[in-house]
């Protein structure tokens, strides 16, 4: 029996919700109470992880694990959330890799590997939902991209990846309008978090002089706070106070992108 969700709670999946500027962004929903959340990632490392860190309120957030990038993974979210709620009113891929390196370095599986994940995930994971999303009278996606889509460096299979990200997002945008279905991207300068870590490119100690170095070259001074910065963004673009709003690609950054 479908059980569909009576609650006013806006149903919003967070990919990547385990883990840094995702964990911010369910962390800023959970405490708006407006939303009910859903995080999908692929380890139990990560979701023990989360769940420690949110203590009791862990227990309202449904932690799903699978791979953005594997499509029989993405059919079981949607039939998850078919089953329990019915709908969804909001989407934010945000789950992402990168592995530094330009094209001297770099390999051709960990290129294919960051096109899969950072934008050809966020494509097979958006198709699998998008029936549940024309279900919800006010649905809205948000693409967490990076400035780095419209600035190279670093990786180059990231930056290409998030540029195709910027465009996925009008795409989308163009596409869905017609069933009011909003899609927007937002694009983070640096937040410490644990993806350099997780491609094995720094080391804990290397990540902080990183970030302590990159403050420095910021105009506003400092790097992004993954809940205050990029979280209240999201929550601002899934809320019915953005509802002009779509085929955007929202820049917060510190100012970076303009130095
Ligand atoms: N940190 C920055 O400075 C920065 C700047 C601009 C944009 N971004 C973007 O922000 C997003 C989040 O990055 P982050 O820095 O917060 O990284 P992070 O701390 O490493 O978090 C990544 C999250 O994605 C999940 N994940 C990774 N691959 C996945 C897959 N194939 N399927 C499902 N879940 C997957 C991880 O959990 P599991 O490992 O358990 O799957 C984890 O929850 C990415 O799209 C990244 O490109 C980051």
């Amino acid at each position: 029996m479908v059980l569909k969700y009576k609650m006013m709670k806006k149903i919003c999946l967070v990919t990547g919700g385990t883990s840094g500027i995702g964990f911010g962004i369910l962390q800023n929903l959970l405490e708006q109470k407006d939303y009910q959340v859903i995080s999908l990632s692929r380890s139990q490392t990560s979701i023990n992880a989360a769940k420690q860190k949110l203590g009791q309120i862990a227990a309202s957030v449904d932690f799903i694990q699978g791979d953005i990038s594997i499509p029989e993974d993405c059919q079981k979210v949607q039939a998850y959330i078919s089953q329990k709620y019915g709908r969804l009113d909001g989407l934010v891929n945000c789950a992402g890799i990168i592995k530094l390196g330009g094209i001297e370095k770099q390999t051709i599986d960990e290129w294919n590997n960051s096109i899969n994940v950072n934008l050809t995930g966020s494509f097979i994971l958006t198709q699998s939902l998008l029936d549940l999303l024309k279900q919800s009278s006010s649905a809205s996606i948000v693409n967490i991209s990076s400035m780095h889509s419209q600035k190279p460096g670093g990786s180059i299979s990231y930056c290409v990846a998030k540029a195709g990200v910027d465009m996925l997002t009008k795409c989308l945008a163009q596409e869905l309008s017609k069933y009011r279905i909003r899609v927007n991207s937002v694009n983070p300068g640096a937040v410490k978090t644990n993806i350099y870590l997780a491609s094995g490119d720094y080391t804990e100690e290397e990540l902080t002089r990183l970030m302590e170095a990159r403050k420095e070259t910021y105009p506003l001074g400092r790097i992004g706070d993954a809940k205050k910065d990029i979280g209240s963004m999201v929550e601002f673009l899934l809320s019915d106070k953005a509802t002009w709003i779509t085929g955007a690609n929202i820049f917060i950054d510190g100012g970076i992108s303009i130095k």
